[in-house]
């Protein structure tokens, strides 16, 4: 056993900012059943910065699966069944806050959830009643890890904001977008929700990478597609280099 290859894997949840984790060595695919079904796709686990990694891809293979048809609680599953202890996950988002516009790498502290209809707790009432704590949704010590990665990096982050997470998967209307604004929502996305509070009823430490892949609805001059996936393309560079550093100090 080498350094630290005794601590316990590190999640990392990819999505439509991180499709795959480039230079993740001796990469071993595993493709687990849970008591909730499959995951989005296969259990990706090698070395990466010096750690041992599980990577999952939230959308699973060629983005097949949706925001609202995700089998978040396969996934959540899985990677606690794989010994995870603590999760980092990367998502696209949309930017509400003038402070958070397209290319802002954004770690949330807080969350609104507005989806509906997906299944969103382990507990089915056959056994005892579970009312997990989740006053602070994320967990702050993974967040710090983050920010302060970030800043050892010069890499601008913003250290806060609430993460709205919407059903999708069409996009919100203006005055969705409006009301979330008053609601105090600073970024929009489709998939933080129910991950982060299966994780926290897993018993797993969870914190989110947010890339600001366009303006909300609403919220200036439509993004073209173009635009979009290069500021995708560019964030994927920036958490990949945020990721590498942030391991080395998990
Ligand atoms: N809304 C919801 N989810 C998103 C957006 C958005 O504008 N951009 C990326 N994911």
């Amino acid at each position: 056993m080498s350094g630290n290859a005794h601590l316990s894997p590190i999640g990392i949840i990819g999505g439509t900012a991180l499709a795959e984790l480039a230079g993740l060595e001796q990469a071993q695919q595993m493709h687990p059943e849970t008591g909730f079904g499959a995951p989005s796709g296969p259990l990706v686990s090698g070395r990466f910065a010096g750690r041992d990694v599980t990577f999952l891809m939230r959308h699973g293979r060629g983005h097949a699966i949706p925001p609202h048809a995700i089998n978040y609680r396969a996934n959540i599953q899985a990677l606690a069944d794989a010994g995870v202890k603590q999760v980092i996950a990367i998502a696209a988002v949309g930017g509400i806050h003038p402070d958070m516009p397209a290319g802002s790498l954004v770690i949330p502290d807080q969350i609104i959830d507005y989806s509906w209809g997906r299944a969103h707790s382990f507990w089915e009432g056959d056994g005892a009643m579970l009312h997990v704590d989740f006053t602070q949704p994320y967990s702050e010590s993974l967040r710090r890890s983050l920010i302060d990665a970030a800043q050892t990096l010069d890499l601008p982050v913003v250290d806060r904001g609430v993460h709205g997470v919407t059903q999708g998967p069409r996009l919100e209307t203006a005055a969705e977008v409006d009301r979330m604004e008053r609601d105090g929502c600073d970024i929009v996305g489709m998939t933080g929700m129910p991950e982060a509070s299966l994780a926290r009823e897993a018993g797993l430490e969870y914190a989110c990478c947010a890339v600001v892949v366009n303006q909300a609805a609403g919220r200036g001059e439509a993004a073209i597609h173009a635009e979009i996936e290069h500021t995708l393309a560019d964030g994927m560079r920036r958490v990949a280099k945020l990721l590498e550093r942030v391991l080395g100090t998990l």
